[in-house]
């Protein structure tokens, strides 16, 4: 049932090209010129009467739900909370029936989300669920629900159900911003277009980066500690990859959004260390650069995720993985490919129990 993969983990990372397609299937007009998401029941007046979103979820899924954050605020024009769900539903949230709330479960059977659900709903917001179980717990509570379809997910750790939770908010991101005429015709064309495309760049990072990836994870086997640091969309990115890393190869990972290093954590890079640096955002590529440099004075070992290795300083790094591009707002779901695989190969190299590891259940319907 591993369908010749040594484990769930990588079979499910090498199925996400086609997840993301399922994703998108049957969600774009003809012409692909407007999103469909036929399963909401959003009139336009309906959305012009929210003044904030709530996105609450835990772990990975909450993840999807900081990369959203960007993605609506920018292109629909609502502000937008992103909370942990354990501490969202015991924290009196301000929320009411102008607070849209959105609650992001690959399982729908995690106990802290539904109790955030509810908790929402008795305030009398509206709960949009985006789950990958059909007929699970939280779908069936929430007034509306988007389904991912990733299939089946078995890997305790999360990587097909992150990436279409990721698309499907782009799909949401842009229906609102249709719904709200936050962004023009033309705009929601290049933006779909870049969209479709995104599955077999997926399926190219895949094929271009895991044999080498696959050979420096034997220098990360090594380490106990790795940080990660990006800016914008790639400093959420980087908080999966972070996560990702820590629950399967037991390496103590953190994530810095860049600009914050110097506010501390600067102190624990010296020699060796290894930092991934995610500088695939155009808008603040010159930023990361000094960021880089700022850990390479201090002899960090750095793997850089970029869009193209041309730079100078890029082609200084130890390692550099390319990204194929993109829209800069879409970048993320490739993004992450590279640090999927990083975790893994890292975790098989030091012996771990991929798709098992300790202390961790793939449904948490405990608190
Ligand atoms: C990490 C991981 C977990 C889950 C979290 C929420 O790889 O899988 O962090 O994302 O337990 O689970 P769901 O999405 O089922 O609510």
């Amino acid at each position: 049932e591993k369908a010749g993969y040594d484990h769930f983990m990588l079979k499910e990372i090498h199925e996400q090209p086609e997840s993301l397609r399922r994703a998108i299937s049957g969600r774009l007009s003809n012409g692909n010129s407007q999103v469909i998401l036929d399963e909401l029941n959003l009139a336009a007046d309906e959305i012009n009467n929210y003044e904030r979103i709530y996105i609450v979820a835990c772990g990975t899924a909450y993840h999807s739900g900081l990369v959203a954050k960007y993605l609506i605020e920018d292109l629909v024009r609502i502000p937008v909370e992103v909370d942990i769900a354990s501490e969202f539903r015991y924290r009196n949230p301000l929320v009411n029936d102008k607070t849209l709330v959105i609650v992001v479960s690959q399982s729908g059977e995690t106990a802290d989300t539904l109790a955030a659900l509810r908790e929402a709903q008795d305030r009398g917001a509206k709960v949009i669920a985006i789950s990958n179980v059909v007929g699970s717990t939280i779908p069936r509570e929430a007034d509306e629900v988007i389904y991912i379809h990733a299939g089946p997910e078995i890997a305790v750790a999360s990587t097909k159900a992150y990436i279409n939770m990721l698309i499907v908010f782009y799909l949401l991101t842009i229906y609102l911003a249709q719904l709200k005429e936050t962004i023009s015709e033309e705009e929601i064309k290049r933006l779909i277009k870049a969209l479709k495309q995104l599955p077999n760049q997926v399926a190219q990072i895949i094929k271009d980066s895991e044999s080498e990836i696959k050979r420096f994870a034997s220098d990360y086997a090594e380490y106990e500690n790795a940080f990660f640091i990006g800016r914008s969309l790639d400093y959420a990115v980087a908080l999966e990859g972070a996560l990702k890393l820590k629950e399967i190869s037991y390496i103590h990972a953190e994530s810095y959004a860049a600009g914050e290093l110097k506010h501390g954590t600067l102190a624990l890079i010296e020699e060796g260390v290894p930092v991934i640096a995610l500088a695939t955002q155009n808008s603040v590529v010159d930023k990361m650069l000094s960021n880089i440099k700022e850990v390479q004075a201090r002899e960090a070992s750095v793997t850089g995720i970029v869009l193209s290795d041309e730079d100078e300083v890029f082609k200084s790094l130890d390692h550099t993985i390319e990204i194929p591009t993109t829209e800069e707002l879409l970048t993320s779901i490739l993004t992450v490919v590279p640090l999927q695989l990083l975790a893994y190969h890292v975790a098989v190299e030091r012996g771990c129990d991929v798709d098992q590891p300790r202390n961790l259940a793939k449904s948490v319907t405990v608190e």
